[in-house]
């Protein structure tokens, strides 16, 4: 598992291959054995391999999120809050598991925020894509998942720049 946290980074240029199904089954299978407050899975996935539906959520951001037109893949991660208050944490909580499966896949990621993201002035990210993708009005968009082949290498996390100062003992401050 450390070495799939030390080689993962936000990838955002994809080769023009498709995934494996198999593969999409992994990480189908990855997504739905993440934890989830009470088990009370809060979560539902949208699986977007259809070129012309991610061309389009691609827009859901005016800034952030056009890099996913070339994705082969995306996992639209949804919560409800009807289900649970903290379905942030649960929605939160998948996306990062998707995002480790991918890179232990040999596939590169990089999470889309759309909860509190705005697609213009009159909408937001969120209902933008609930309207391209048909999601129940009950439902809220916490992410887009972005996968593919990565097309680009990118420097792993050196240990010397990791932020020790972030870590503290026993008490704050310490
Ligand atoms: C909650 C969250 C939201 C993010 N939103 C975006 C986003 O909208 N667009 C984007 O290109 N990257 C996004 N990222 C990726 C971060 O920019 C990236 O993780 C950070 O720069 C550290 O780089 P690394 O992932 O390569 O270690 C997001 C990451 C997290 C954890």
């Amino acid at each position: 598992m450390l070495e799939i946290l030390k080689n993962r980074r936000s990838i955002r240029k994809y080769k023009d291959k498709r995934i494996e199904n198999e593969k999409i089954e992994q990480l189908k299978y990855a997504a739905l054995l993440s934890p989830t407050s009470k088990n009370l899975y809060s979560w539902e996935f949208i699986i977007v391999d259809d070129k012309k539906i991610i061309r389009e959520l691609s827009k859901a951001r005016p800034a952030g999120s056009a890099f996913l037109k070339d994705a082969p893949l995306a996992f639209v991660v949804l919560g409800n809050p009807k289900v649970n208050d903290v379905w942030i944490e649960d929605a939160s909580i998948a996306s990062i598991i998707i995002q480790l499966t991918a890179q232990s896949l040999g596939l590169g990621s990089c999470w889309i925020q759309v909860r509190e993201r705005d697609y213009d002035d009159n909408t937001t990210s969120g209902d933008y894509i609930k309207g391209l993708l048909d999601v129940p009005e009950d439902k809220k968009v916490e992410s887009i998942i972005a996968i593919g082949y990565p097309d680009e290498e990118r420097p792993v996390h050196k240990i010397e720049d990791l932020k020790l100062e972030k870590i503290h003992k026993n008490k704050y401050g310490l």
